[in-house]
């Protein structure tokens, strides 16, 4: 800590200088991570943010400006998902948060209501996000996976045959993150209700895109409280809700399965203590903010903004479609998607593409790279194209003197304007060497973090030090 504290100047330099060294995601080129909603959107979340910073939603009778916004928040999210009166929930600080309450409750549902023993067991396609996992790890439930089929959907066959007399909870996504596909929600909610399970969906993704695409006339898998036997919907404002970061929703049917997750204590020397969720104090500036975003863009906003994001991706999809070598994996129904290359080494493709500025998520079962379209990716869909067809061509070996022809006669489709004299230079002098291959291999595809595993341990290990590496200070020499 400083001994006396630095200027204000000091500070927001300083500030503008660790931005420097972040990832330029208003490039466009940087999937995931960021949702940024244009300038316009942003100030308003911004002074809806500052303006509450300070107000604590851990008790929200000091604060009925932030209940009142919370509980506004919670009935636009009944009503966009179609859960009629008896639809309630809780806001949390995003989706892990939101699916653990989700597996919390149901843990407690089986404890509380089905008087059941021994534990708990949740039944869960393998494509689910890692929370859930996380979720049974810290509360003690047994992970079930089933695999997918050849569409990327979960066997339902299998999903029946794992239920037996201690599963509470059946859960399926809309859609799930690795390739954008809405898993069968109706059929799974369909066996939750014959065996008479909780049935979670999670649209952390979706909750704030899948609605208002339907609204916009695009043909969606059902997959809200209109599916009978869907009893929990967790959904993130963080994301295609474009809010500021710490704002999700977790939906329940009805308030009895939401007091499950409830925790209350009465007897603190400190005073009688209930709590909704996880945090104990909450921040106010998420809930203003995200309030204010879902309040100013309305339902035309969205409307409008989802439709741009899909008509992007669309083209994306078909664009990669035309590319012989890649293949898009399944039948994706939103606006996120991976894709594959059957007969390459899509991470060698990876590789070029990253010397060409982008940053795509790389995922190995099976192998393939994650693009998370967004509104800051409205426009960017030919650049992508031309950039996969370029680095296709230069993976599969292409020599500094082909590159140079293809680019001065146009083959690589507008390439020379895309790029900027300097990265055009280093482009066609990276070209010339052999690229991919072992190289690439050592790159890590890991969700949510970029970097090399280094080390010779198991891959847990690897993982586990690349956690702690990353959680620590930097060593001076990097
Ligand atoms: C389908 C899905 N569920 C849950 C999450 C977790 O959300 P968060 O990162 O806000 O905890 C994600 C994040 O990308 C996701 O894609």
């Amino acid at each position: 800590m400083q001994k006396d504290g630095l200027s204000k100047d000091a500070i927001l330099k300083q500030l503008d200088e660790f931005q420097t060294k972040d990832l330029d995601w208003k490039s466009g080129k940087f999937f995931g991570y960021v949702f940024y909603p244009g300038d316009e959107v942003y100030e308003v979340i911004q002074l809806a943010y500052t303006k509450y910073m300070s107000a604590n939603g851990l008790n929200p009778a000091v604060f009925p400006g932030l209940r009142k916004m919370e509980t506004d928040i919670i009935s636009m999210c009944a009503n966009l998902f179609n859960g009629g009166d008896d639809a309630t929930g809780v806001m949390t600080s995003g989706g892990t948060e939101s699916i653990m309450m989700a597996l919390l409750s149901a843990r407690e549902y089986a404890k509380n209501v089905l008087k059941m023993e021994g534990i708990p067991e949740v039944i869960l396609p393998v494509s689910v996000h890692p929370a859930f996992h996380k979720a049974c790890h810290f509360f003690g439930l047994k992970a079930v996976d089933i695999p997918l089929d050849n569409a990327f959907k979960p066997d339902l066959a299998l999903m029946e045959k794992a239920i037996n007399k201690r599963t509470v909870l059946l859960v399926g996504s809309a859609p799930q993150y690795p390739q954008g596909i809405v898993d069968p929600i109706p059929q799974i909610a369909a066996l939750a209700l014959k065996h008479k399970l909780l049935c979670h969906v999670d649209a952390c993704v979706g909750g704030f895109m899948l609605p208002f695409l339907e609204k916009n006339g695009y043909s969606i898998p059902l997959w809200d409280f209109r599916v009978e036997g869907v009893t929990s919907i967790s959904a993130d404002i963080h994301k295609y809700g474009y809010a500021a970061k710490g704002a999700s929703v977790i939906m329940y049917k009805n308030a009895s399965i939401r007091k499950q997750q409830f925790y209350i204590k009465t007897d603190w020397t400190g005073g009688i203590y209930g709590s909704p969720s996880f945090a104990g104090t909450r921040p106010g500036g998420a809930i203003a903010a995200a309030w204010a975003v879902l309040n100013f863009l309305g339902e035309n906003g969205f409307m409008k903004m989802a439709k741009a994001t899909m008509d992007e991706t669309q083209k994306m999809i078909n664009g990669i479609k035309e590319i012989p070598e890649l293949q898009i994996f399944g039948n994706p129904d939103a606006t996120l998607f991976s894709f594959g290359a059957e007969k390459m080494d899509i991470h060698t493709i990876a590789d070029e593409m990253a010397i060409l500025g982008w940053v795509i998520n790389r995922q190995t079962e099976p192998p393939g790279l994650h693009v998370f379209v967004t509104q800051h990716h409205v426009g960017k869909a030919e650049m992508l194209l031309n950039d996969l067809q370029f680095s296709v061509k230069k993976a599969k070996g292409f020599s500094l003197n082909n590159l140079k022809k293809d680019l001065q006669v146009g083959v690589v489709k507008g390439m020379n304007k895309l790029l900027s004299k300097e990265m055009f230079e280093k482009v066609t002098k990276m070209a010339g060497k052999s690229s991919g291959g072992a190289e690439s291999k050592r790159k890590a595809s890991m969700y949510g973090m970029m970097g090399e595993l280094k080390g010779t341990g198991t891959l847990e290990e690897m993982v586990l030090d690349f956690v702690d590496e990353l959680n620590s200070p930097e060593k001076p020499n990097k």
